[in-house]
């Protein structure tokens, strides 16, 4: 290390800044004096935000941290998630607002009002209970983007049973560890989904899954597709059983620390880690960051996020937090690319989306396929736009600002995590002066803090591990079934922090910068350099679409980097070899000659997992020439064999 204060070099330089307009600002749900509010009474502000739900029982205590990090949120209170998602907003007179704008990706459509989703939650809460199921049995739901997924997970929020989303693009024996995990009761799913124009089955997934799992009772099935499946004595058809139940029923308090739903999430190594989370702090939290990040306006807005339900995006910010605040939304069964590359936009014109919350991978594919597409629709109903699960390159900001918000449209950078539950940096929209690439500042309530390897503070100017300095109400509430590995992950490197296990630094003027993963920094000469830096000075270059950076072991330096590049649509024919010196020095233009790219490899496509994520392992094999290890989560496990096949032919410099 160079500096013994700087922990990763702080080397990119952004000046760009954008500020809201003052139209936006003056009709923004959330002004400057929320940081005031937070600041002056932390536990204040958050009782606050909790008392915008409707509690059964209101809670006695806002925060019990005696048995750290094992926390308690609005103790003593209790409500039920579905009622407050739901049947309040029957019951305040707006019954015929749509809820759900449904559209499958065979162009189908269908509208469903909050009065018609109570009738269907209600109904699907009275088969679940008719199958069996009571509060605290645990339900798994492998289930496409279709509107029946919304109401699964409601109706088992309503009778308090945890729900553990499995994402149906998951191996049967992904599924099948996890509903063995969780000794799932029952498991809901679809006869299959539509992608990309052919029907995908998901029943056979269920079935193996389901074979080896004698916890499951019963298999309940939509018909979505209508394509064959097996049918055995656990199964059940949705539209047979759930159809057939009464749409009356009367929803049943919880406690505020009830659990209210697992996920699994990936991790590089090791057994997926289920992620729990509870009923009063969680739905607290999303709800407060999606009225004031989101600014919706429930009378107004067409709010659209184009994640899937199968990660914590879905459930925080399609589900839990947009219904709560009777928001009406997009849903999207299928792929941004069937029939055509335009399907989003049409969908954005058809539907007159006002928000769109999306990843930074999608904006670069999109970025890649050329302006063309968002270009032949008319997107003007879009007012502000979000991003989520990874750093957003500059460039690609800029584009997204640019291309698909009009340079009108605030766009937000919101970081937080599967084990947050609910966003935590993330700019105002109607408050924040906004720089290309950074998530900004913590929002009111959240305590952050970027600290050195032992963990002191660190101020502007420098970078370091991004850590959480206070309890917040959607924090998970543990690892299921496995509390020491919840301390161990999380709170073991500096005990009074939970470590976040990202880079982080703070600019000149304290703006924070997500740098990815830890395990995504490099060591070149000393100078600890973040993949994402690198790999943002890249995609800056005109001619880059996508890159990747990964450390490969170099005799000199320690680390040389190795930068993988996509090229922007239409240039594929390009000059290799003259490209790639170019690239090299643009880099070295952009952050410095010490980040300028040993080589720079030009490849077809990129190894990435199902949720977007570059498995930079897979590519530093490729760097340190070795054989390729696992690849079983790439979401295409052809993608290794079309990049080492583009690489015999393409040059690499020096
Ligand atoms: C990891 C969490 C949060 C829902 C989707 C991902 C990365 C997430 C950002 C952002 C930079 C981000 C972090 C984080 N990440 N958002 N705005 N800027 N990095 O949830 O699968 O639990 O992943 O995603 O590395 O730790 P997840």
């Amino acid at each position: 290390m160079s500096d013994a204060n700087e922990t990763l070099s702080n080397l990119a330089h952004e000046n760009r800044t954008f500020a809201p307009s003052a139209e936006f600002a003056a009709q923004a749900n959330a002004k400057a004096d929320l940081y005031d509010q937070a600041e002056a009474d932390r536990l204040g502000f958050w009782a606050t935000q909790a008392r915008g739900l409707d509690w059964e029982t209101d809670f006695a205590e806002v925060l019990d941290w005696s048995n750290p990090p094992f926390a308690k949120w609005f103790v003593g209170g209790t409500l039920n998630v579905a009622y407050n998602c739901v049947d309040r907003h029957v019951h305040s007179g707006h019954g015929d607002q749509v809820a759900i704008r449904f559209e499958g990706e065979p162009g189908d459509q269908r509208n469903v009002t909050y009065r018609e989703l109570l009738g269907e939650v209600s109904k699907a809460a009275n088969a679940l209970t008719a199958l069996g199921i009571t509060a605290g049995d645990r339900v798994v739901i492998y289930m496409p983007m279709i509107v029946e997924a919304v109401v699964a997970m409601l109706a088992c929020a309503r009778i308090g049973a945890p729900h553990s989303v499995v994402f149906a693009g998951f191996s049967a024996e992904a599924l099948r560890s996890r509903i063995d995990d969780a000794s799932a009761k029952l498991v809901i799913t679809a006869d299959g989904q539509n992608r990309r124009g052919n029907v995908m089955s998901l029943k056979p997934a269920v079935d193996e899954a389901v074979a080896s799992c004698p916890s499951v009772n019963s298999v309940l099935v939509v018909k979505r597709c209508g394509n064959d499946v097996t049918w055995g004595e656990k199964d059940v058809w949705w539209h047979e059983f759930v159809e057939s139940q009464s749409p009356e029923h009367t929803p049943q308090a919880f406690d505020s620390e009830h659990p209210l739903f697992i996920l699994y999430t990936s991790g590089t190594t090791g057994k997926p880690k289920g992620i729990l989370h509870t009923t009063g702090g969680y739905l607290t939290q999303v709800t407060y960051t999606h009225r004031n990040v989101f600014d919706l306006k429930p009378e107004t807005d067409v709010f659209w996020c184009t994640a899937d339900i199968g990660w914590v995006t879905g459930h925080s910010y399609i589900v839990y937090g947009p219904l709560a605040n009777r928001a009406t939304q997009v849903i999207y069964e299928g792929t941004p690319d069937a029939p055509a590359k335009d399907r989003w936009w049409d969908i954005v014109e058809r539907h007159g989306v006002t928000i769109l919350y999306t990843a930074p991978t999608a904006i670069r594919t999109f970025m890649k396929w050329g302006d063309e597409f968002p270009e032949s629709h008319d997107l003007s109903s879009l007012r502000l736009l979000g991003s989520v699960g990874e750093p957003i390159n500059p460039e690609a900001w800029i584009w997204y600002r640019r291309v698909i918000g009009g340079d009108r449209c605030p766009i937000i950078d919101t970081w937080w995590q599967t084990e947050t539950g609910a966003m935590m940096i993330s700019p105002l929209p109607g408050v924040t002066a906004t720089k290309p690439g950074s998530a900004m500042r913590a929002l009111p309530g959240i305590g952050v803090a970027i600290v050195d390897d032992a963990g002191s503070p660190l101020g502007n100017g420098s970078g370091g591990f991004l850590v959480l300095t206070e309890p917040w109400p959607a924090m998970l509430r543990g690892i299921w079934g496995d509390n020491q590995r919840f301390i161990d992950t999380y709170w073991s490197k500096w005990p009074q922090y939970y470590f976040a296990g990202d880079g982080a630094k703070f600019d000149d003027d304290g703006a924070i910068w997500l740098l990815g993963r830890v395990d995504d920094v490099m060591n070149v000469s000393g100078h600890r350099i973040s993949t994402t830096e690198v790999e943002s000075a890249l995609v800056s270059h005109p001619s880059v679409a996508e890159a990747a950076v990964v450390g490969a072991a170099d005799e000199t330096t320690g680390q040389a980097i190795v930068a993988f590049v996509i090229l922007r649509g239409g240039l594929e024919g390009a000059d290799g070899t003259s490209l790639v010196a170019t690239l090299r020095n643009h880099v070295a233009t952009e952050i410095g000659p010490i980040a300028k790219p040993r080589q720079v490899m030009i490849v077809p496509e990129l190894p990435k997992t199902r949720s977007g994520k570059i498995l930079r392992r897979l590519l530093q094999d490729i760097a340190e020439h070795r054989s390729i290890g696992d690849s079983t989560t790439l979401a295409d496990p052809a993608v290794m064999n079309l990049i080492s096949a583009g690489l015999e032919s393409s040059s690499t410099d020096d």
